[in-house]
């Protein structure tokens, strides 16, 4: 089942997520966390953070693997996932960064950095919990429309629609890298639990496809259905292409209180 889950703010929202996510390491700490970069989860770091520098928790000994790298970036370059992952989560949570990994960029091994990631993901036991975002045309990690709902991690080429959508990062829309290297969406499937944010209109279309359209490769996203533990959080705007919109309300409003985030 996907649990849809209505917030009225983008801090709200980052404060529920923020508060599971805790809940986890509090009961497993050395727990195994799926990154996610770009904006959607930036407010779940904020408030990750600031609880806990109002509550210290040991977080020492917290794994992490990012879900996506671009090919052909230095690790060192400020827009390459190694550094925004360094930037936004390791450095504001405290994490030991020796502990974070996020799959090789390299071009000169990219044909091997899938097969290395996933036996990386394999050793530390599997993920936890995957923090994920979604491209406006359904992308998960980098999984265009197309990608096998079985796929690992391996090189994918982006669509035009993502290069553009990341272009406002990049001095030019040429200098946005052509290959990535993600995360399939079978390594997301195996994840223990997913959870999906999107905030703002821009993503309601490609929401409503996940959640509520058929499963298929075309709407990638849509591969949470078949998760047994996926929740989705998301701004009204985000929301507002769902047609069950008065039943999620309905669920989350008369929750069992044993049945946490
Ligand atoms: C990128 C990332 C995805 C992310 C998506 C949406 O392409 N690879 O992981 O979900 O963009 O980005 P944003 O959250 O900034 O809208």
């Amino acid at each position: 089942v996907t649990e849809v889950i209505v917030v009225g703010s983008q801090a709200e929202a980052g404060e529920l997520v923020a508060r599971s996510i805790l809940r986890l390491i509090g009961k497993k700490p050395d727990a195994v966390l799926g990154l996610a970069t770009g904006s959607t989860p930036l407010p779940v770091y904020h408030a990750l953070a600031g609880l806990l520098a109002a509550n210290p928790v040991d977080v020492s000994r917290v794994r992490g693997f990012a879900l996506d790298e671009y090919v052909g970036l230095a690790p060192e370059n400020p827009q390459s996932y190694r550094s925004i992952i360094t930037r936004e989560v390791v450095e504001p949570l405290g994490l030991n960064p020796a502990l974070i990994q996020v799959p090789n960029g390299a071009e000169a091994t990219a044909e091997h950095a899938g097969e290395e990631y996933e036996r990386a993901i394999v050793a530390a036991g599997g993920i936890d919990v995957q923090l994920l975002g979604i491209g406006t045309d359904g992308h998960i990690g980098f999984n265009e429309p197309g990608s096998s709902f079985e796929s690992l991690t391996r090189v994918k080429t982006l669509t035009r629609q993502t290069r553009e959508d990341n272009a406002r990062f990049f001095p030019s829309p040429a200098d946005v890298p052509v290959h990535c290297v993600t995360q399939g969406l079978g390594t997301i499937r195996r994840a223990r639990r997913l959870l999906l944010l999107a905030f703002g209109e821009g993503k309601a279309r490609a929401v409503a496809g996940a959640v509520e359209g058929p499963v298929t490769a075309s709407n990638p996203a849509s591969a949470i259905q078949l998760h047994p533990k996926a929740a989705v959080i998301l701004d009204e705007a985000a929301a507002s292409q769902l047609a069950n919109l008065d039943y999620y309300r309905f669920v989350w409003d008369n929750k069992p209180p044993w049945q946490q985030l």
